[in-house]
């Protein structure tokens, strides 16, 4: 069955590895990164987006991943990505989901610690992963001034007060990387997430896991970055995977034609962010 994240990032953080996290839209994309952390042996979390709950329903998604996880030799676990609707989260705990995302980053502090506590307080009634978010990821340019950049980024002292007031499992705190492929390489402050996890002992979240140079993964990993969330990339090489079937066969209409090839390049990808994660062979 499918396991809560918490003690899986714990150990992760613990190992100084990284749990890669990703975003599915398919039943193959699900499928792809379930076949990869099969092949890597490695933990996994799959993520859905609201927009993605919506599109496809809690339940299926979380009775795809049930089905993985019963016949998977490694620990997967279910997680909802940046939902800021109290409603979703609660669907998808119904549903199964194993770990929730709540981020009411966009709102002053203290309304993100209330709701924060809120879903803590309904996600330990179940035993499950939370992960919020502190600062702003994404939209942080490079020629961004400093005095504007600094507000946009998590500070340590308020993560700690955050922590300790919420109790949340696990914190994605904004530390330059944006969702999306960067324009040219992100500028990430490494010096802040060393302060932050000196600040804070809970699993640290880095995202906008795309486009992001492969050295400065490692980096952020070594200073105490134990999950990766990885989404744009992956949709790109799946839509280009199908796009290139119709490009060599425009007629052609059986799916499994497209999806096959669609979801042979997931899997080598994902495998691929494993190794730089850290997470292979750790399952
Ligand atoms: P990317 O789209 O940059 O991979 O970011 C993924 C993410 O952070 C999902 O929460
Ligand atoms: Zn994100
Ligand atoms: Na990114």
């Amino acid at each position: 069955s499918l396991v809560s994240s918490t003690s899986l990032l714990q150990e992760a953080r613990a190992k100084h590895y990284a749990i890669g996290a990703f975003n599915v839209h398919t039943l193959e994309m699900l499928q792809a990164v379930v076949e990869a952390a099969e092949e890597a042996q490695s933990p996994l979390i799959i993520q859905s987006t609201v927009g993605t709950v919506k599109h496809l329903g809690a339940d299926y998604i979380a009775a795809a991943a049930r089905v993985a996880a019963d016949r998977a030799s490694v620990p997967i676990a279910l997680h909802l990505d940046h939902c800021n609707e109290f409603s979703v989260i609660i669907s998808c705990i119904r549903a199964g989901y194993t770990s929730v995302m709540i981020d009411a980053s966009h709102s002053p502090f203290e309304e993100n610690v209330a709701m924060t506590q809120k879903v803590v307080e309904a996600a330990n009634a179940v035993g499950i992963n939370v992960e919020a978010e502190l600062g702003k990821v994404g939209g942080v340019e490079d020629d961004i001034v400093v005095d504007e950049r600094d507000a946009l980024l998590a500070d340590p002292k308020e993560c700690a007060e955050f922590v300790e007031r919420t109790g949340v499992h696990t914190l994605a705190p904004a530390i330059g990387t944006a969702h999306g492929i960067y324009k040219g390489t992100p500028n990430i402050d490494f010096d802040r997430i060393g302060r932050i996890a000196e600040a804070v002992d809970v699993p640290l979240v880095l995202h906008g896991g795309s486009g992001i140079p492969e050295e400065q993964v490692k980096r952020a990993v070594s200073l105490g970055m134990a999950k990766m969330n990885v989404a744009t990339e992956l949709r790109i090489l799946f839509s280009d995977a199908i796009k290139h079937v119709f490009a060599e066969n425009p007629d052609e209409n059986d799916p499994r034609k497209y999806m096959v090839p669609a979801k042979k390049a997931l899997k080598a990808a994902v495998i691929e962010k494993m190794q730089l994660c850290g997470c292979a062979g750790r399952a």
